[in-house]
């Protein structure tokens, strides 16, 4: 796994925002694998800027969703589909033709699931899944205790993601889904390459769980670890529970085992 330390969240959004721009200069036709919530926001608005400056070209490139509620429509302005819409498609250009999503509003859910996996594999598999992390660990929605083999399915969520994320709800925890389809870990670690931003206080200890933790489905992101390609980029709050802090700082100065993310 690769830690890599940032000052601050805009400078972790750009770092990302480059390693993107790099794949889909190799490659214009990659499947992004995108998230939602707050982290990845200065992600998506780094690399509209390098579209807009005409750095990098995303005509080709094609979106794929991690998760979505159950049971709101499409058109909610929360739903995940409508939320990436507006933050990661229209600011980059891309068309729904080039995006791809589990159905929330599906009468057989767990069809559902299965057609989605079926989807991904089909377009020949994400090749840069971004990830963020919940406050207990989670990755996608997938809650402490999931199976590190799972695949796309239902997940009940915790009351802790719900009361986080009542602010997307006007602050009110009864609007927020108890219910979600979430690309299982199996189907995360399929990705050709995961990075995964984390920023502020609030994550260091599910950061600290992820990377100096051992392998354990109670801490989801955890998983990361068996990745072959993994990147973890937190800023100065995330990684402050880290023991290995300056271990990594250094690591990354010399980039010695440097991937390129
Ligand atoms: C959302 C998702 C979740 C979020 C996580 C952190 O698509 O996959 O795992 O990344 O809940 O959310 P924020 O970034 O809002 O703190």
């Amino acid at each position: 796994m690769e830690v890599v330390i940032v000052p601050d969240a805009k400078s972790g959004g750009e770092l990302i925002a480059e390693a993107m721009a790099q794949l889909l200069r190799r490659k214009p036709e990659a499947l992004l694998g995108v998230a939602t919530g707050s982290t990845p926001l200065p992600i998506y608005q780094a690399l509209t800027a390098k579209v807009r400056s005409g750095a990098v070209d995303t005509s080709r490139a094609r979106i794929a969703q991690l998760d979505e509620y159950v049971g709101l429509p499409a058109e909610h302005p929360e739903s995940y589909r409508s939320v990436l819409r507006r933050e990661v498609l229209e600011p980059l250009g891309i068309g729904m033709d080039a995006f791809m999503g589990p159905d929330g509003t599906a009468e057989d859910v767990q069809a559902a699931c299965e057609a989605y996996d079926a989807a991904l594999a089909g377009a020949g598999g994400v090749d840069l899944q971004l990830l963020g992390i919940g406050t207990d660990g989670h990755i996608g929605f997938n809650e402490p205790c999931s199976s590190l083999a799972s695949r796309t399915r239902i997940k009940t969520l915790t009351e802790q993601t719900r009361v986080d994320n009542a602010r997307f709800f006007d602050g009110d925890i009864s609007q927020v889904p108890h219910h979600v389809i979430t690309q299982g870990i199996g189907t995360i670690l399929e990705a050709r390459h995961l990075v995964l931003l984390a920023t502020g206080l609030g994550k260091a200890d599910a950061v600290a769980a992820t990377v100096e933790g051992p392998v354990a489905a109670v801490c989801p992101a955890s998983a990361l670890q068996l990745h072959p390609h993994a990147t973890v980029v937190v800023d100065e709050g995330a990684a402050s529970k880290l023991k290995l802090a300056d271990y990594f700082r250094h690591t990354y100065v010399n980039k010695p085992e440097w991937q390129g993310i």
